[in-house]
């Protein structure tokens, strides 16, 4: 629920449009879902680097780097991973406003807090791709050593392991990272960027 009442929008004189346009290309959300360990920072960081070079204007968040700062008072009890979510989402949201391209790398477990993210924009500004790797790989993975931390009981409410992670029904774009390169993974996505006439 909102807290702040009397208070008014001021609309800027360069709208959304006017930045798109400036830029060359539209704005929107690419928003990477997907277990602890599947690869979207990996894919996210050489898709941001991919539209840097071709002169597109991206910005990337990430999970372990907004817990840091932005959200760092939040856990990852449901009520918590629900607020995180819902404040990346604000945030894309002004960098789509702002004319930017945001890519977003957060496990966002449950299907009901991204379609709010995906709510709160316009048609066509939100490009859920799942990052889509076993548990069993992840784990195998485990580059950080949580999987084994969650195993031992150290870490608790662990996404894969003792709490839930809820894949898309209909991603716009579906990335295996047990099948495909990173690169074939980013190549997989500009496609779709430059198909739909994003960029
Ligand atoms: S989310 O569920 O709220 O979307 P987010 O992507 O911000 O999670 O943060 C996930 C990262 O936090 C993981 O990659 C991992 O490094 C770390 N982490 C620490 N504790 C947990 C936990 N209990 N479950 C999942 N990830 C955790």
């Amino acid at each position: 629920m909102s807290q702040s009442s009397h208070i008014t929008w001021h609309d800027s004189e360069v709208t959304k449009a006017d930045r798109q346009q400036q830029n060359g290309h539209k704005s929107v959300v690419i928003w990477f879902t997907g277990l602890s360990g599947s690869g979207k920072s990996t894919v996210s960081v050489a898709l941001e680097k991919a539209l840097f070079e071709q002169g597109k204007h991206s910005y990337r968040l990430d999970g372990d780097n907004v817990r840091h700062g932005l959200n760092k008072n939040l856990g990852f009890s449901p009520e918590d991973r629900k607020e995180n979510i819902r404040r990346i989402g604000e945030v894309s949201k002004l960098l789509v406003d702002a004319g930017t391209i945001a890519i977003t790398a957060f496990i966002s477990p449950y299907r009901q807090d991204r379609d709010d993210v995906r709510a709160i924009l316009e048609e066509g500004e939100f490009i859920e791709v799942y990052t889509e790797c076993s548990v069993e790989e992840c784990e195998k993975r485990d580059p950080k050593g949580l999987y084994e931390k969650a195993r031992s009981g150290e870490i608790k409410e662990f996404t894969g392991i003792s709490a839930p992670y809820e894949a898309p029904n209909h991603p716009e774009i579906t990335i295996n990272t047990e099948q495909q390169s990173v690169e074939a993974s980013v190549e997989h996505i500009l496609n779709y960027l430059k198909e739909k006439q994003y960029i």
